[in-house]
C-alpha cells in the first residue's frame, strides 16, 4: 500500500494518475475542506474515462498536523509519498507555515518509522538551497544560508527537509526531490498556476528575473522512478530548464494565442504598488496582493542545474517547450 499526502493538489493530482496507472493501491489524504474533483479533473488530461482510475483511490481525512488521523492512514503503508505542504510567502503565515509543513512533516516522518515504511519520498523545494555568489548554477551542493533573505515558506520547507534528514538517521530510507517551479494543469489560480494564467490573460509586461521550470508530470515520473531504485538518503534538483520570465510569458502567449508581454516593468514602480497594497491593507484592512518576496522573486535571477537525476538514473527531461504546449491546451479548454 503507497500512502500519499497532498494528494488533491497540482504534485498530488498527477502522482495519484501515474502511481494507479501502474496498477499500484494507493491511500490518499484529504482535508475535510479539499476539493476531491479536481483530482478527477486532473486524470481527465491523461485519459478519456477517469473515473475507473479514479475510484481506486482510497481517501482518508486526515490532516498532517492531527496525528491520531494520520496513524489511521498508516495502517498497511509501505511506502509514503509527502506532497502536502502549505505555501505562503506571507510573514503573517509564519506560524501556520510551521505547523503544517515541519510539524506536519515530522509527523509523517516519525509515523513512517514507527510502521517500518520501506522508502519516504519528500517534495522540498529549490527554496531550500543557498544563492551562488559567482552566477554559477545552484544545485544539491549550494548549501542553505541562513543568514540569506528568506522567505518563510523556503524557512519551513527547510525545517522539514530536516525532519526527513533526521528520519533517515533514525534508520528510514529517504528521497528529497527539490523541484523549480513545476508547471502543470488544473491549478490556474494558485502557485505557478498564476504565471500561466497572467501570461494567458495576455498581460502586456514582463519583469527581468529568471526561473528554472520544470513540467509536473516530469517531477512525479522522477518521484516513482527514484522510489523504484536503489538510491537511498540523496536529494535531487529537478529543473527542466532556466528561462527569464519574458521568455516563460511569450512562450505560455504563444501557446494560448495570445499577444506576448511587450514591455519590461521597473522593479521601483511594482515597489511603489507592493507599498500602497500594504498600506490599503492596514487603512481598509484589504487582502495584500504583493508581498516583499514575491516581487524579489520577480526581479531575481535563480539559475539551478538538474542534471544530477540524469547522471544518476539516466532520467531525461521533458522539453519546456513541449510541457507549455500542452498546459496552454489544458488552459484554453478548461
Ligand atoms: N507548485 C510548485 O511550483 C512547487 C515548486 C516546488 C516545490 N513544490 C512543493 O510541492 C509540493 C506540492 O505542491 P503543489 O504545487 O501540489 O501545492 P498545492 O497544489 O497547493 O497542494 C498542496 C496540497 O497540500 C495539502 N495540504 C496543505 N496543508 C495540509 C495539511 N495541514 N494537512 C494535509 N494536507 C495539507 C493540500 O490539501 P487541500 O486540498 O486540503 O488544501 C493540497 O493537497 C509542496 O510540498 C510544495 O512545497 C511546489
Amino acid at each position: 500500500m503507497v500512502l500519499v499526502s497532498g494528494g488533491t493538489g497540482l504534485v498530488g493530482s498527477h502522482l495519484l494518475y501515474f502511481l494507479l496507472k501502474k496498477g499500484l493501491t494507493v491511500r490518499a489524504t484529504h482535508r475535510k475542506s479539499s476539493d476531491l474533483e479536481s483530482v478527477r479533473k486532473v486524470f481527465g488530461y491523461f485519459t478519456e474515462d477517469p473515473d475507473p482510475l479514479y475510484e481506486r483511490i482510497e481517501w482518508i481525512e486526515a490532516n498532517i498536523t492531527d496525528i491520531p488521523a494520520l496513524e489511521t492512514a498508516f495502517d498497511g503503508v509501505t511506502e509514503v509519498y509527502h506532497a502536502a505542504a502549505y505555501i505562503s510567502f506571507h510573514p503573517k503565515h509564519f506560524q501556520k507555515l510551521k505547523k503544517a509543513n515541519i510539524e506536519g512533516t515530522a509527523n509523517m516522518v516519525n509515523l513512517s518509522l514507527k510502521h517500518n515504511v520501506r522508502k519516504f519520498c519528500y517534495v522540498s523545494s529549490i527554496a531550500t538551497l543557498g544563492s551562488t555568489l559567482d552566477g554559477s548554477l545552484i544545485d544539491e551542493q549550494t548549501a542553505w544560508d541562513p543568514e540569506g533573505d528568506n522567505s518563510v515558506y523556503a524557512i519551513t520547507k527547510y525545517g522539514a527537509e530536516m525532519e526527513v534528514w533526521r528520519g533517515s538517521q533514525e534508520g528510514l530510507d529517504v528521497i528529497i526531490v527539490n523541484p523549480a517551479v513545476i508547471l502543470g494543469s488544473g491549478y490556474w489560480n494558485s502557485g505557478s498556476g498564476v504565471i500561466i494564467k497572467m501570461a494567458a490573460g495576455g498581460t502586456k509586461y514582463y519583469t527581468s528575473g529568471g526561473v528554472a521550470v520544470v513540467d509536473v508530470v516530469d517531477v512525479v515520473r522522477a518521484m516513482t522512478e527514484l522510489m523504484d531504485s536503489d538510491i537511498r538518503n540523496q536529494h535531487y534538483v529537478l529543473s527542466a530548464e532556466n528561462m527569464y520570465y519574458k521568455d516563460l510569458m511569450s512562450n505560455i502567449a504563444g501557446a494560448v494565442g495570445v499577444e506576448p508581454p511587450g514591455s519590461s516593468i521597473s522593479k521601483w514602480k511594482i515597489d511603489l504598488f507592493r507599498k500602497l497594497d500594504w498600506l490599503s491593507s492596514k487603512l481598509f484592512r484589504t487582502r495584500r496582493r504583493m508581498l516583499k518576496a514575491t516581487v524579489n522573486s520577480m526581479f531575481k535571477v535563480s539559475f539551478y542545474d538538474g542534471s544530477k537525476i540524469g547522471r544518476d538514473l539516466g532520467f531525461q527531461y521533458t522539453p519546456v517547450s513541449e510541457t507549455i504546449d500542452r498546459v496552454g491546451k489544458n488552459y484554453i479548454e478548461r
